[in-house]
């Protein structure tokens, strides 16, 4: 047995240099968590403890700090039981990284997420480019735990935490004839495998939109976070769109534009399918895509032997609150 004095190994001899400094910057995003709680702001979120500590993607100093003091979520979270971290984060559609449901998460770490800028352009005011660090100053962050129904038949229920869009969109002052956002994806081939793929069945980059008022209602969300940390990267880091009456594809992630106009935009799925998506997307059990019945979902986890089926519901259960903005218009029609 060998016996001899220790000699001092820091951490980061021992441990892949990335791994260090995002625990690094997880134990100072505790402190600062703390030292918000002491002082007084009780509402801040609350950690969730996770199976595997080290899954967590903290993101950068300044978004740990903002996202330590967001406001827990209130009267527009569901109750339901939450999908495990791994799965949020391990079974993915992120057509830029793969077309397999691994593949974000194995391929799209490298993605650089910090500086981020976003253009605003188009029917506004005050149209620009903006560091994402400076479109969050002065942005409350809150927790929204929602339930996310992919088109393809499978569901989950998230805690986000992000701000309404609606507060973005009135800070650069919409004009009055703006009757449309459109979103647009980074276009990043060296970054991005799945655009280089040869077999791609998307036109490049990924665009999403909808119609003002649906950008405004207050459930519509833009996204910096997941389960209290940063959005990983295939989960569209560092911003994403959560729309959660609408298919999930709607939910355009890693945003770097937002356009205001006066027509309806182009979106990816409708100008790939068209007989297939539509431009409204909302979900709705009685209306059948051609490859996946939409009357029910499959809530991941599930499994074969567990296969965790419930009914789908009219608006994603969301009914009550945006049913409204389409009354008089016939859904089979406006798919
Ligand atoms: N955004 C981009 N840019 N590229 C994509 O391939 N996939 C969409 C949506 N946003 C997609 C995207 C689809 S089909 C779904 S179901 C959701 O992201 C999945 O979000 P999640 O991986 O965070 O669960």
């Amino acid at each position: 047995m060998l016996i001899g004095k220790p000699r001092d190994v820091r951490a980061s001899e021992i441990t892949p240099e990335s791994i260090y400094r995002q625990r690094r910057q997880f134990i100072k995003g505790l402190a600062a968590g703390s030292a918000m709680l002491m002082s007084g702001q009780a509402s801040a979120l609350a950690r969730y403890a996770l199976d595997d500590e080290q899954q967590r993607y903290p993101g950068p100093d300044w978004l740990q700090q903002k996202l330590r003091a967001a406001g827990k979520s209130g009267e527009f979270s569901t109750a339901e039981k939450l999908t495990p971290y791994e799965h949020v984060t391990g079974y993915n559609n992120f057509y830029e990284f793969g077309l397999g449901k691994e593949d974000p998460k194995a391929r799209a770490q490298g993605l650089k997420t910090d500086p981020w800028s976003v253009e605003i352009s188009g029917e506004v005011h005050k149209p620009g480019t903006y560091q994402l660090e400076d479109i969050l100053k002065g942005v409350d962050l809150e927790e929204r735990i929602y339930r996310l129904r992919c088109v393809e038949a499978w569901s989950m229920v998230i805690p986000w935490v992000g701000f309404p869009l609606a507060d973005l969109l009135k800070r650069f002052d919409p004009k009055g004839n703006a009757r449309y956002v459109a979103f647009t994806t980074l276009e990043d081939p060296q970054q991005m495998p799945g655009q280089r793929s040869r077999f791609g069945t998307i036109d490049w980059p990924y665009v999403e939109g909808l119609r003002m008022d649906e950008a405004m209602h207050p459930l519509t969300l833009l996204a910096v976070g997941v389960y209290g940390d940063a959005l990983p990267p295939q989960n569209g880091a560092p911003l994403r769109l959560v729309v959660p009456w609408k298919y999930g594809f709607k939910s355009i992630k890693s945003i770097v534009r937002i356009h205001l106009s006066e027509e309806m935009p182009p979106t990816s799925w409708n100008r790939t399918a068209p007989q297939e998506y539509g431009f409204y997307a909302n979900v709705n059990p009685a209306v059948d895509h051609p490859r996946w019945s939409q009357s029910t979902e499959r809530r991941l986890p599930s499994s074969l032997f567990s296969p965790n089926i419930i009914d789908t519901q009219p608006f994603n259960g969301y009914a009550d609150q945006v049913a409204h903005l389409y009354k008089g218009m016939d859904l089979r029609k406006w798919y």
